[in-house]
């Protein structure tokens, strides 16, 4: 998908941001204001990058930096559709496009696993609010698609989430597995 000329903007100031410092913490609080003002001034992604599937939530990539050094995201749930709980290993920002999410935090396990995870507080997140959804010390979440129609949040993540190794829990054992999420690719025709 190429970016329009609104998104290429976004695009260029998170580049700027990501370009000025490693501060995990620095560069979430300005991408955060950045994406605050994207969903404010009415942006609206193309039809094809807000379609959901039937089967899981997607992620259509929008974005990925040179060096996969950060990367722009469009997920898209249909309503009660939900993730795992799971983690990112880098920072990220999250901006409500439509829709609305619930997210429940779990505290990132210091230890090896084996024990329970410790939950961190939940919150529901509605269009046009934008969430640092982790930094790669904080990082442990589980997100489910609220409401009667779909989800589509904006993504912003410090690296390429899709080829990345990323760690699964299950919250009740602290047992862990490694994924790789992969890319789903927007489709153009009339899928529901
Ligand atoms: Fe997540």
């Amino acid at each position: 998908m190429t970016p329009d000329g609104t998104l290429r903007g976004f695009i260029d100031d998170v580049d700027r941001v990501v370009g000025t410092t490693d501060d995990e913490h620095e560069i979430t609080k300005q991408v955060a204001a950045l994406l605050s003002a994207l969903l404010a001034g009415g942006y609206r992604l193309p039809p094809e990058a807000t379609r959901p599937s039937k089967e899981h939530h997607v992620n259509y990539p929008l974005h990925i930096a040179p060096g996969d050094s950060w990367c722009l995201v469009s997920v898209v749930w249909s309503p009660g559709q939900r993730t795992p709980v799971h983690g990112h290993e880098t920072w990220g920002v999250v901006g409500i496009h439509s829709g609305a999410e619930r997210e429940t935090r779990y505290l990132k396990p210091a230890g090896g696993p084996g024990r329970p995870l410790t939950p961190a507080g939940e919150q529901v997140w509605q269009r046009g609010e934008v969430t640092v959804c982790c930094t790669t010390d904080d990082d442990v979440h589980a997100v489910t698609a609220v409401g009667d129609a779909p989800t589509v949040g904006i993504h912003v993540y410090g690296g390429n989430i899709g080829t990345m190794r990323r760690r699964l829990y299950d919250p009740a054992t602290g047992e862990v597995r490694w994924l790789v999420s992969g890319w789903d690719v927007p489709d153009a025709g009339a899928r529901s």
